[in-house]
């Protein structure tokens, strides 16, 4: 953890406060209004120590109240205000700092990331062992940033057991159940209404577009391979999304802004969800959602129907050309974690046969696990020590 953190100064107004914080030797201001300063107080009294909760009962506030007593520790560390009911409130030169930058906690995923294509080095995508994954967090933190930065980490020697990529995937987060169930098998059995249990080809495509809530991240272990074919195709989605900004900006354009609908109709299910292909939030793209083969019926007026029909064209051709494909010929014990968010994944057509067991996490698990795994910086609660219950 950092201790660089001091408060060098403050100047209170009517509306707040401005407090100097100097960062490794980097000043800056930055201004919280008096409300702020009494919601965001981690005393007991105002935020549950181990619930991590508010207690404040914020909007019964009587406003506005400005402090009357401010006070800087010696070591310049610690900010105490006093307020005209006697309340005391002590904040951290770490805790302010931290929350001025908020948007690090709340998205551990965001840029920059690496986009790749067909001729990006190979040695570039995570690969850890297995055993050093389960029992080192360093290994895993690799291999979580691994598909943060790439989309995706491949992990060797997994045993050839259900319950072996389980326990994978369980040191990320707990598995989320999904109309295949937690754990989920592909054979070509045809068993469960979906064309990954066939060995038929299988494009590029994202799972759950019919869930509101698409999976997050997802792992393929394969068990059993004894066939002719069926390697595992990767596809940046990002990368797609940029070569068509770039190409063809009016079709990115409208892949941004019209839901495309997709579905899952079997097993006693009738899943219906829809959003754009290139799913903003805040300005950036977050989320790259297609799969042909899901896609439900859905009509527009022309002529934007036929519009949106050549930006579909287009972007199934970019994912399909090999050169921006990631070919994995997954052989008995190899697993891929990937970003269900960011990359594509198909399957070319096979003969023979060949069994992968396949499990989903929730993308904000997945986003938990490795918010852990930072640094102290980026921990919230740097106010007081971390009571484990
Ligand atoms: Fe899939």
């Amino acid at each position: 953890m950092t201790t660089a953190n001091t408060i060098i100064n403050t100047q209170s107004t009517t509306e707040g406060l401005k407090v100097k914080i100097e960062r490794n030797g980097n000043s800056k201001e930055h201004f919280f209004s008096w409300l702020w300063l009494v919601d965001h107080s981690q005393e007991q009294e105002c935020f549950h120590p181990y619930a991590k909760q508010r207690l404040l009962e914020t909007f019964a506030l009587e406003l506005p109240t400005v402090a009357t007593g401010i006070e800087i520790s010696e070591d310049l560390q610690r900010l105490t205000l006093t307020w005209p009911t006697g309340k005391v409130i002590n904040y951290t030169a770490d805790y302010l700092q931290t929350v001025t930058q908020s948007n690090g906690l709340y998205d551990v995923i965001k840029q920059p990331v690496t986009l790749w294509d067909a001729n990006t080095d190979r040695k570039l995508f995570c690969q850890v062992d297995h055993q050093d994954y389960l029992h080192d967090d360093e290994v895993l933190l690799k291999a979580l940033h691994g598909i943060r930065e790439m989309g995706v980490a491949i992990i060797r020697d997994v045993p050839l057991k259900i319950s072996a990529a389980r326990e994978v995937m369980e040191r990320i987060s707990y598995i989320r159940s999904s109309i295949f169930g937690e754990m989920w098998q592909l054979k070509s059995d045809g068993k469960i209404a979906d064309t990954g249990s066939t060995p038929l080809d299988i494009s590029p495509h994202s799972d759950g577009t019919y869930s509101h809530d698409a999976p997050g991240v997802m792992s393929l272990l394969c068990i059993d391979y004894d066939a002719k074919g069926g390697d595992n195709v990767l596809v940046d989605g990002f990368k797609i999304a940029q070569l068509m900004k770039l190409n063809h900006p009016e079709a990115y354009e409208l892949l941004s802004h019209v839901e495309i609908p997709g579905q899952y109709i079997g097993d006693g299910a009738y899943l219906v969800a829809q959003r754009p292909v290139f799913h903003h939030k805040n300005g950036r793209l977050l989320q790259v959602s297609f799969n042909n083969h899901d896609r439900a019926p859905f009509i527009l007026p022309e002529p934007q129907m036929s519009q949106v029909y050549e930006a579909l064209k287009i972007f199934d051709r970019l994912s399909k050309d090999v050169s921006n494909q990631f070919t994995l010929a997954m052989r008995p014990g190899d697993m891929i974690i990937f970003d269900n968010w960011r990359l594509l994944h198909g399957r070319k057509a096979f003969e023979g046969q060949r069994h992968m067991a396949g499990s989903y996490i929730n993308r904000e698990d997945f986003e938990s696990r490795l918010r852990m795994l930072q640094p102290r910086p980026l921990d919230m609660l740097v106010n007081r020590e971390r009571i484990d219950v």
